[in-house]
């Protein structure tokens, strides 16, 4: 603290060892109780709380003054430290208090809309208004400070590797990494457009053509998409490049950074990572970000149904579709009717027809029952159910089947408390390049463009096989989030050109979005490789958080708006003029 400011303290560091000191202390009442002619007030700042107290001990004046405090008014109080008639052990200061010998008000507020301390009942837009008041409370001033470690935290280590953090631009060309651009109009140039970044990914790998070797950033991303409670329309990513970088280098430097990160942040050690390919994740839990903390692991029971005679099972089935099931230990009894009936209503948002069941027993019960004691047979041998256990199956296509059943496994898990505490990280390669949007029919990179194809790979391109082709790229999953993701990049500009028009793009659209990326590749282009971290999914793991917002200060609702600020809003038809757009709502 500076010598010149006037608080000598803050409000969380007085001790007993303190006592008879003269302080000046400044911060919000956090409770103000006049109790007779003895006032209390607990004084709070972002470092604690201390109990101040103006008793007979002090002049009539205080006492009065101390009175006039108000519930999160800000005060000053000069007194002297001394040790409480009766300690508060919830409060690290509570051996002590401060005997006030003035109490004055710096500033007032009128009754807040809701309370700083305790459970806050208000709703979550009511808080997001007020976000000043919502930040003063000590959950969320700790994540803000964990996210700030955090962050040094990375810069040390990547510096200590050799990165050098190079800011890249916000106003930018719009490159597609598969969500819609933010753009802004140009009022220099008539009917032109910046996009901001999604990420700065071509930047980045033109620094490594410009010589940069190791490049890192922190840094504001921007993507129109739809959000959920682990996605903001702007976040923040720990963007990292490596030129003549291998897979297993970049995995190593990211598995490092992580390792480095939970041990300072939370003295964690998180020992060796597991690697499991996309096939093997889908396989095993439906979906490519799997949380590997519990088991419940998904068992194929295709082949074991294949003739049966439960329509609803052999439907899907000879129409290509897969049946996959999994098993809630001891479900049979615990899980009612009621979560059932909801379940399924959850697996038909992914697509999934519906959810069958069946609680394993002699006979079995529940719709599965209609299945052969065969069949069932099959089910208990592949998936390990045993009596009483509760089987939970879907039938339809392999997509919705994975989809339903993955997002299922992890929402049951949740629900029932099966998923113990701590962290669970894995890698997860070997992606496929591309994937088949149904609405268009044309390929769409799974990862970006520019992710370099597995080497022996890259002769199927054009040749309508693109579907089979794997991409060299990574995903770092934690308890069920991605919290990372690169790849190796194409840095042969024929190989990218080719990408392109697999994407459905004439040389001339390739040329127009992404020339300057091929015209860099075609200067003497190294070898390179990244990933980049969601910043602010991993300052949720670390916080202990399942909201990306509580660990943003100012974040947007999942319909994009900034609440406190208004934003977004209407503006000046002079400044639409100005840049050369008209409102047709
Ligand atoms: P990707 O699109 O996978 O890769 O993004 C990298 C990581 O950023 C996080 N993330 C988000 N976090 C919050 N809100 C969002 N809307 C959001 N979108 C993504 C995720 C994700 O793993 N340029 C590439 C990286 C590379 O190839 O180097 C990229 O942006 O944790």
């Amino acid at each position: 603290m500076f010598d010149n400011a006037r608080r000598t303290h803050t409000c969380g560091e007085l001790r007993p060892l303190d006592v008879g000191r003269r302080v000046v202390l400044q911060g919000w009442a956090q409770n103000a109780r006049d109790m007779g002619g003895v006032v209390f007030i607990n004084m709070r700042d972002r470092h604690g709380i201390i109990q101040v107290v103006a008793d007979e001990r002090c002049p009539d004046a205080v006492r009065q003054a101390a009175a006039g405090v108000h519930l999160e008014y800000v005060v000053e109080v000069e007194g002297t430290v001394a040790l409480r008639a009766s300690a508060n052990p919830k409060l690290a200061t509570g051996l002590v208090e401060v005997v006030a010998a003035s109490v004055t008000i710096l500033s007032r507020t009128p009754a807040l809309p809701f309370s700083i301390e305790g459970h806050i009942s208000a709703n979550e837009d009511l808080r997001l208004q007020y976000r000043y008041l919502e930040l003063r409370r000590p959950e969320l001033q700790k994540n803000l400070i964990m996210r700030h470690r955090a962050s040094l935290a990375v810069r040390r280590y990547l510096d200590s590797e050799g990165f050098v953090e190079v800011e890249t631009p916000i106003l930018t060309k719009a490159t597609p990494e598969g969500a819609r651009d933010y753009l802004v109009p140009s009022r220099v140039h008539a009917g032109q457009w910046y996009a901001l970044p999604q990420s700065p990914q071509i930047f980045k790998q033109i620094l490594m053509v410009a010589g940069m070797d190791r490049y890192f950033q922190i840094v504001k991303c921007f993507r129109d998409e739809d959000l959920r409670a682990d996605r903001q329309p702007e976040f923040t990513q720990i963007d990292i490049e490596v030129s003549f970088a291998t897979r297993a280098l970049v995995m190593e430097l990211a598995t490092n950074l992580v390792r480095t990160v939970w041990k300072e942040m939370l003295d964690h050690d998180v020992g060796e990572l597991p690697v499991i390919s996309y096939t093997e994740a889908i396989s095993r839990f439906g979906v490519d970000s799997p949380d590997t903390r519990f088991g419940m692991e998904h068992s194929d029971v295709t082949a074991q149904l294949r003739a049966t005679e439960f329509g609803v099972v052999r439907g899907p089935l000879d129409a290509g579709g897969i049946a996959k099931v999994f098993v809630v230990k001891g479900g049979g009894a615990s899980v009612s009717r009621k979560q059932l009936d909801a379940w399924t209503l959850f697996v038909r948002t992914y697509k999934l027809g519906g959810l069958l069941y069946g609680k394993v027993g002699s006979p079995w019960t529940g719709p599965l029952a209609k299945l052969s004691e065969a069949e069932q047979s099959a089910i208990i041998a592949a998936s390990g159910a045993i009596d009483g256990d509760l089987v939970l199956l879907g039938a339809g296509t392999y997509a919705a089947v994975n989809a339903g059943l993955g997002k299922l496994r992890a929402a049951v898990a949740k629900e029932l408390g099966l998923v113990p505490p701590g962290f669970s990280f894995v890698w997860v390669v070997d992606f496929p390049s591309f994937e088949l949007d149904e609405e268009s029919g044309r390929w769409m990179a799974v990862h970006h463009p520019f992710t370099s194809p597995r080497p022996e790979h890259i002769a199927l391109m054009g040749t309508g096989r693109e579907g089979e082709m794997f991409a060299d790229a990574y995903d770092l999953v934690c308890n069920g989030y991605e919290i990372g993701g690169g790849s190796i990049r194409i840095h042969d500009p024929d190989v990218q050109s080719k990408v392109f028009a697999a994407l459905g793009m004439t040389p001339e659209d390739a040329e127009q979005k992404f020339g300057f990326l091929l015209d860099a590749l075609r200067h003497g282009a190294p070898p390179h490789g990244g990933l980049a971290f969601g910043f602010d999914r991993m300052a949720m793991l670390l916080c202990g958080t399942d909201n990306i917002r509580e660990v943003i200060a100012f974040p947007k609702t999942a319909s994009a708006q900034d609440l406190m600020s208004g934003a977004p809003s209407p503006v000046d038809p002079k400044q639409l003029r100005e840049l050369h757009v008209r409102n047709t709502e």
